[in-house]
């Protein structure tokens, strides 16, 4: 793999290997090789906290060579383009970028070269637009595996904030490749008809009493209108739509609860509930880590970077 930046291409058995390859390291297995003089970048064109300090661990953990990246002190604020950004990265010998962006397939001029384009840097996104979030729907799933060993027949529900979300996208097509069964829910002006290639659209008290996993999706505020902002209420959309205390009395016995953050409490989660015994809200952040550590290797392996076998 050169590029990691979509789910769109990974099979079960990639994605299976990917699991097991996090739940190596999670267990406290090293990396393979010596990756000291393989020098990387996280460049955050959009707010986080997760993402970008999850990925930072994992490069520390695999001993890579991490670079500081700022957009706001950068070249960007003088009109350089994002390819020009990444050349200058590329000649400077950095050899992996980890890039979120608000453009959707922000990584298409970086990966698609023209025959006089010499880019040769390794993308891993960390979240384009409202497009997807590959790391954040594999640890997702390595969440999922570690409670259930398998997706073939769960019933999986995502509820929220559909339409804006990149969480959302990426798993609904991975959950459905997998052999889960998707349910959607939430405000049904977040709902598009696009999504009934992976599922279906249903009530959420509806759903509460029979999926086996309960994925509530953040209110993305920053990608709404005005409108839209002025007329949503926050006490409401719990009641309609969000995990209430009553609701969470509902699920399952070994239903989980997953969250991908950051939460809006007592909006989207009760704030009780957070961290409550069927909450993975903290194990997804945990296995970010694990999990961004297994695809950061894939894209070093596929490359051929990284020193000596150890
Ligand atoms: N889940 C997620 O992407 O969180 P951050 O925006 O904090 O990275």
């Amino acid at each position: 793999m050169q590029h990691f930046v979509t789910v769109d291409n990974l099979d079960e058995k990639q994605v299976l290997a990917l699991i097991k390859r996090a739940q190596y390291f999670k267990q406290g297995g090293r990396p393979t090789c010596d990756l000291s003089e393989v020098y990387c970048v996280n460049m955050f064109f959009e707010n986080s906290t997760r993402t970008h300090t999850s990925f930072e661990m994992a490069e520390r953990k695999l001993g890579l060579n991490v670079l500081q990246f700022d957009p706001k002190q950068s070249s960007v604020n003088k009109g350089e383009t994002l390819y020009d950004t990444l050349l200058t990265m590329d000649a400077l010998g950095v050899k992996l970028a980890v890039i979120r962006h608000s453009q959707n397939e922000y990584y298409a001029p970086l990966i698609e070269l023209g025959a006089e384009q010499t880019l040769d840097i390794g993308i891993i996104n960390g979240g384009d637009g409202s497009g997807q979030h590959p790391s954040q729907c594999l640890l997702d799933m390595l969440t999922i595996y570690e409670q259930f060993g398998k997706f073939a027949g769960l019933k999986v529900a995502l509820v929220g904030d559909l339409t804006n979300s990149r969480v959302a996208k990426s798993n609904m097509e991975l959950l459905h490749k997998l052999g889960a069964t998707v349910y959607f829910s939430g405000p049904s002006y977040w709902y598009d008809e696009a999504f009934e290639e992976y599922g279906t659209y249903r009530s959420l008290d509806e759903l509460v009493a029979k999926v086996d996993v309960l994925m509530l999706l953040r209110v993305q505020h920053e990608r709404h209108g005005a409108t839209e902002e002025q007329t949503f209420s926050k006490e409401s959309y719990h009641q309609k739509y969000g995990l209430t205390t009553k609701r969470y009395a509902k699920l399952k016995d070994d239903a989980i609860v997953m969250h991908p953050g950051p939460i809006n409490r007592d909006v989207e989660f009760a704030s009780s509930l957070v961290e409550a015994k069927k909450s993975r809200f903290k194990a997804q952040m945990q296995n970010g880590v694990f999990m961004r550590m297994a695809m950061l290797e894939k894209v070093i392996a596929g490359r051929e970077l990284g020193g000596k076998t150890k």
